[in-house]
């Protein structure tokens, strides 16, 4: 049976990515996307969210949009990485379709409470919803599998040297998460930064000719630009589908069980995924922290679930 997924996303081109790598594979059954502020405003993941799920022709996913800040702090959005309006540049053709006009936090608490089986959230970008979620609905967590989410990292960090984006991004609503008890899986730029797509990946994808392939090659573009001329990096890495592929081939990372903590204070370390590799706390493990990852698995599984999507 398909694992009922939600994904709690800021797209954003990686999180286009997860989206585009969950819809299109059988094992996972995309009960609704969320959105959240973070690469850029919230208004434009929103938008960025309803107008990929058309122009891949995919129904029937409802859609709400959540919070543009972060609990305690306004977020410092992403735009020198993904663009103003967060596709790099790619402007797709209007959805024509509005989120429902409901609370991304409501709407996770729908999907749980209406599912038969556990849920497993998927976050991929800053955590305010899903710690909002945790705070409003303690009565549902147990109806939670899993929570797989993209960010931190070991001893790496992207927004500050000490911390990722998305932590970063709401440090407080991190350090609920990690403090909920539930199962959770850290994938962070450890493990991302290990897998980068290059300019012979967005050949392949354009050389098939179809609108959603070429879409995302030009977002791809702008993306092995920004890591470049930001991080000196020979590609662009591609952070969120990996937590997507973790779900639905566990293995494809390997992971060590951790205890994690995020710092709420500093200039640089706010955000900070301080993890504890060698157990020097004494503190039980409260995640699965990703360690390595199959990057040619990994690789191929997001380019063909791409590749699949026909005008
Ligand atoms: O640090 C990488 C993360 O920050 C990714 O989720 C990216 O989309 C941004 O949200
Ligand atoms: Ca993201």
């Amino acid at each position: 049976m398909a694992i009922p997924v939600v994904l709690d996303c800021d797209p954003g081109v990686d999180d286009a990515a997860g989206i585009l790598l969950a819809c299109a594979r059988p094992e996972l059954d995309v009960r609704a996307i969320t959105t959240v502020g973070g690469n850029t405003s919230v208004i434009h993941t929103t938008r960025n969210a309803l107008d990929l799920l058309a122009l891949a022709g995919i129904d029937g996913i409802p859609v709400a949009r959540g919070a543009d800040r972060a609990l305690m702090r306004p977020f410092l959005l992403g735009t020198h990485i993904h663009g103003a309006t967060g596709f790099g540049g790619v402007t797709l053709p209007d959805a024509g379709r509005a989120p429902l006009p409901i609370a991304a936090v409501d709407l996770i608490a729908r999907v749980v409470r209406e599912s038969a089986e556990p849920v497993t959230l998927i976050p991929t970008g800053p955590l305010p919803n899903i710690a909002l979620f945790l705070l409003l609905y303690p009565e549902l967590k147990p109806r939670i599998a899993h929570i797989c989410l993209m960010g931190g990292g070991v001893y790496e960090g992207n927004a500050t040297p000490a911390a990722e984006a998305n932590f970063r991004n709401d440090p407080e609503a991190a350090r609920i998460v990690f403090a909920s008890g539930l199962p959770i899986t850290m994938v962070g730029l450890n493990v991302t930064h290990r897998a980068l797509f290059t300019a012979e990946h967005t050949s392949r994808l354009r050389n098939t000719g179809r609108k959603v392939a070429t879409a995302f090659a030009a977002m791809l573009d702008f993306r092995m630009r920004a890591y470049g001329e930001q991080f000196g990096f020979a590609g662009a890495p591609l952070h969120d589908p990996i937590a997507v592929a973790e779900v639905l081939r566990p293995g494809i990372v390997t992971t060590q069980a951790c205890a994690v903590t995020i710092e709420t204070d500093g200039p640089y370390t706010a955000g900070r995924s301080v993890v504890d590799l060698s157990g020097v706390t004494g503190a039980p493990p409260n995640a699965d922290v990703a360690m390595d990852i199959n990057v040619p698995a990994f690789v191929t599984m997001l380019l063909e679930a791409i590749e699949q999507y026909t005008d």
